[in-house]
């Protein structure tokens, strides 16, 4: 069978089957502007440790969150164990995310969830937390090719990293997680200092995460910064 025919077979397949395949299958088959990670892998306490990092990095018992990429709405909820008193806007590119997002979270009056690919929209300065987790990264390049442009580009990530990061209250704090670009290599990087990195470097699935430059070059599978920032300024 020739190649189109297979992919258009399984995108089928995935549409049929529901769940987190048909949302990634939603999101190859509109390409919206702006797509990083279309895979919509997510699961319910995903990051116990970064939210307790997060947490203690904070000054107030009741944060405002935003959980950009937020998925089927499973982040959302684990933010709300961690964070009982936090309000909480969770974000996500894929239609379909956020209907069932929406669907998930429908019991908990302070959490809300928009369709959105940027933080253009939000104001500037108003989240305790921000969240970008298993966003900024895709699968076509677990393989680590040596050049990232044909699938993501460092320039995307920078722009979309920088209205994010102006989200972020001074004092608040930037959560990166599982992406294939370092923040430390964003000019907006300057306004940030790192709180705690180093958390355990397997990718979704198990998979190690290829980092690659402001060049879109690949640097390597070992280089990573990714982790807690706190804004500084
Ligand atoms: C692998 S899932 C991660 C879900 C969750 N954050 C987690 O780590 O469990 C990636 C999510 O990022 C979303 N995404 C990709 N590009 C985006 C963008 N530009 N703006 C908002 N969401 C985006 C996808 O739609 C998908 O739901």
């Amino acid at each position: 069978m020739p190649q189109r025919a297979r992919q258009a077979l399984a995108l089928t397949k995935a549409l049929v089957r529901g769940g987190h395949r048909r949302q990634t299958a939603v999101a190859e088959i509109l390409r919206p502007a702006n797509l990083f990670q279309p895979h919509a892998t997510t699961s319910a306490d995903r990051y116990p440790v970064e939210f307790a990092a997060a947490a203690d990095a904070l000054t107030t018992a009741a944060p405002s969150i935003l959980s950009f990429g937020c998925s089927s709405g499973e982040e959302l909820l684990s933010l709300r164990g961690q964070f009982p008193d936090a309000r909480i806007h969770g974000v996500d590119i894929n239609p379909v995310a956020v209907r069932r997002a929406r669907r998930a979270v429908a019991d908990d009056p302070a959490i809300t969830v928009a369709r959105a690919g940027d933080a253009e929209g939000l104001e500037q300065a108003s989240y305790d937390v921000v969240t970008a987790l298993a966003v900024f990264r895709h699968a076509d390049l677990n393989e680590a090719p040596p050049r990232c442009d044909p699938t993501l580009r460092f320039a995307d990530f920078e722009r979309t990293v920088d209205r994010l990061a102006r989200c972020v209250r001074p004092g608040g704090v930037l959560v990166i997680r599982h992406a294939n670009f370092r923040f430390t290599d964003c000019a907006v990087a300057a306004d940030f200092e790192a709180v705690r990195t180093g958390f355990a470097s397997a990718g979704e699935g198990g998979l190690l995460t290829p980092i690659y430059g402001r060049d879109d070059a690949l640097i390597g599978t070992t280089d990573r910064d990714d982790g807690i920032y706190r804004r500084t300024r």
